[in-house]
């Protein structure tokens, strides 16, 4: 059985998405969540399924290697398989992704290389896009710049306002996520070289099935 900890800050809708797929998995389950909000609404949702939730408050670290180290100590508790960024919004220290590289993902509100960083619907829409989507990638020191394993694309229409297109980026977040986290816990995903790996088969720049 493969352990899961989920990082979030928010409201954890991906969070959800993945303990619902794996709460009867023989195959992996979610054993902890950690967040840097203590009012995370995905907090809530952890502690309604039986899982432990923890609140890390970054204001008593003096900076983020201080920070990123207890929060290392106090996942290496749960002996994770698999770290799973699910709208963690704290820039990682370098340290803390090398402890972790190879078994830590993150899901990105964009079509990768395009848009890293944030407000990523309003930058799509402004840039006049035709479509946008979400990425989940493997974590490296670069942010939200590494290899990409699955991405999906949401058309732009006229009408769309960045709430409307992060609603519909955010549905097909809840398809792929679970999706790519499967993969990983049955050993199928694996990060080689710089590369994302699926089945053997190192995975173009955006990932799995693009054109
Ligand atoms: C998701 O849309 C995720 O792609 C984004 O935050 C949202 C969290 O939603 N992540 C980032 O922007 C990371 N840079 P959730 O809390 O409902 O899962």
């Amino acid at each position: 059985m493969k352990r899961i900890v989920v990082l979030i800050s928010g409201n954890g809708s991906n969070l959800q998405s993945i303990v619902d797929r794996f709460s009867d998995s023989e195959h992996a389950q979610v054993v902890a969540v950690f967040s840097n909000k203590q009012e995370a609404y995905g907090l809530t949702r952890a502690s309604n399924a039986g899982i432990d939730g923890h609140f890390v408050d970054a204001s008593q670290f003096e900076g983020r290697a201080a920070f990123d180290k207890q929060l290392m100590v106090e996942i290496d508790q749960y002996q994770p398989d698999l770290i799973v960024l699910a709208g963690y919004m704290r820039i990682l220290s370098d340290d803390f992704v090398e402890h972790y590289l190879g078994k830590m993902l993150n899901i990105h509100p964009s079509l990768l290389p395009k848009y890293p960083g944030l407000h990523t619907h309003q930058r799509a829409i402004d840039a006049g896009d035709s479509e946008h989507g979400t990425s989940v990638h493997f974590v490296t020191p670069e942010l939200d710049g590494g290899p990409v394993i699955l991405q999906a694309k949401v058309p732009i229409f006229d009408t769309d306002s960045a709430e409307s297109l992060a609603d519909k980026v955010q549905s097909q977040e809840h398809r792929i996520y679970p999706l790519v986290v499967d993969w990983f816990v049955r050993e199928r995903l694996n990060m080689v070289n710089g590369d994302a790996v699926l089945d053997g088969v190192a995975l173009p720049e955006m990932g799995y099935a693009s054109e």
